[in-house]
């Protein structure tokens, strides 16, 4: 087995909710994520965690306020290895509450290093624990469909979260997304504030039809049950207030050939699933030009539903 002085995992951006999923689905998306690099440091303990990157100025390098170092802390504890001195360096390249997971995308990739410095002790499914610590310095819920996807890539369904069971879904391969991130910071936190805690019989009836809908649209490629099932009765109508247009661009989205369109995690950013690569670019331009529209410049993704999880993209041997 090699032996690690230092090892940099890379840990991906992710779309939480899904429409009709909130708080149990979630999928990886290619391009955007945060670097962490975790080192054996015996010698020179370092308190803080090393910040860089675009937004590393943004967010606390103290070891008890990171999402990073808490996941990584949580791991060793559970290993019985917390003597351990692991230096911890983040390149925060996410902005900061602009629902695409990026604080997910800090966990994920740190406690994923972490392992594979260690030899690999626990497998993917098992450290998603500590990531979701994270989560729940982050913005006070350890919720995981941010994390899980983010470590194992691809889509995931949370069927429970007491005892923890994640499901893997495979996704047709032309099933593409598109997410349009607005210069607008939203804290899950707050976002999450907004919501109702209790839901009606008849929607959670509707909410789980949905759900169970969207599934089975997925499993077997049914864009017509994809898009009739892709509706948020918990999160949606109480967080649209908080994005500006959401109304008519999710209109124009869906009316340029979107199959289902919704806030992407806790917002400010939207997502779009369509049909095939170009159809995702056509709505990303869409929902851009609808921002703009309402003053706010954004940014663009397009990615494959079966996109890569947390990966190792460097590393030191002893
Ligand atoms: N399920 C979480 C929420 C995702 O909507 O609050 C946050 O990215």
């Amino acid at each position: 087995m090699k032996k690690y002085k230092s090892v940099t995992a890379f840990g991906p951006a992710t779309v939480a909710n899904v429409g009709c999923g909130y708080d149990i689905m979630g999928f990886a998306i290619q391009g955007p994520g945060d670097e962490v690099t975790v080192s054996l440091n015996e010698n020179n303990a370092t308190s803080l965690v090393e910040l860089s990157g675009p937004y590393g100025h943004l967010i606390p390098g103290a070891r008890e306020k990171n999402t990073a170092s808490v996941a990584i802390n949580c791991f060793l504890q559970t290993l019985g290895r917390s003597e351990l001195n692991l230096r911890i360096s983040l390149v925060k390249n996410m902005p900061l509450g602009s629902g695409m997971g990026s604080s997910a995308s800090s966990s994920a990739a740190a406690v994923f290093a972490a392992n594979e410095l260690l030899g690999n002790p626990m497998s993917t499914m098992e450290i998603i624990p500590f990531a979701m610590e994270g989560e729940r310095i982050a913005c006070g819920a350890a919720h995981a469909d941010n994390v899980a996807p983010s470590l194992l890539g691809g889509f995931v369904l949370i069927r429970s979260y007491n005892p923890l069971d994640i499901i893997e879904v495979k996704c047709p391969e032309d099933l593409f997304c598109a997410v349009v991130h607005p210069q607008l910071e939203l804290h899950t936190a707050d976002a999450r504030r907004v919501l109702k805690m209790e839901i009606t019989m008849g929607n959670a009836i509707k909410h789980s039809a949905n759900t169970a809908g969207f599934m089975v649209a997925l499993m077997k490629g049914e864009y017509a049950l994809l898009s009739r099932s892709m509706q948020d009765l918990l999160a949606e109508p109480r967080r649209t207030q908080l994005i500006p247009g959401f109304d008519p661009i999710k209109e124009n989205a869906l009316k340029e050939g979107a199959l289902g369109c919704g806030i992407s995690g806790s917002g400010p950013s939207l997502f779009a699933l369509c049909q095939g690569e170009k159809t995702a670019q056509h709505v990303a331009r869409t929902i851009q030009q609808g921002f703009e529209a309402h003053g706010l410049q954004s940014e663009t993704f397009v990615s494959a539903l079966n996109a890569p999880g947390c990966s190792i993209i460097n590393s030191i041997e002893v």
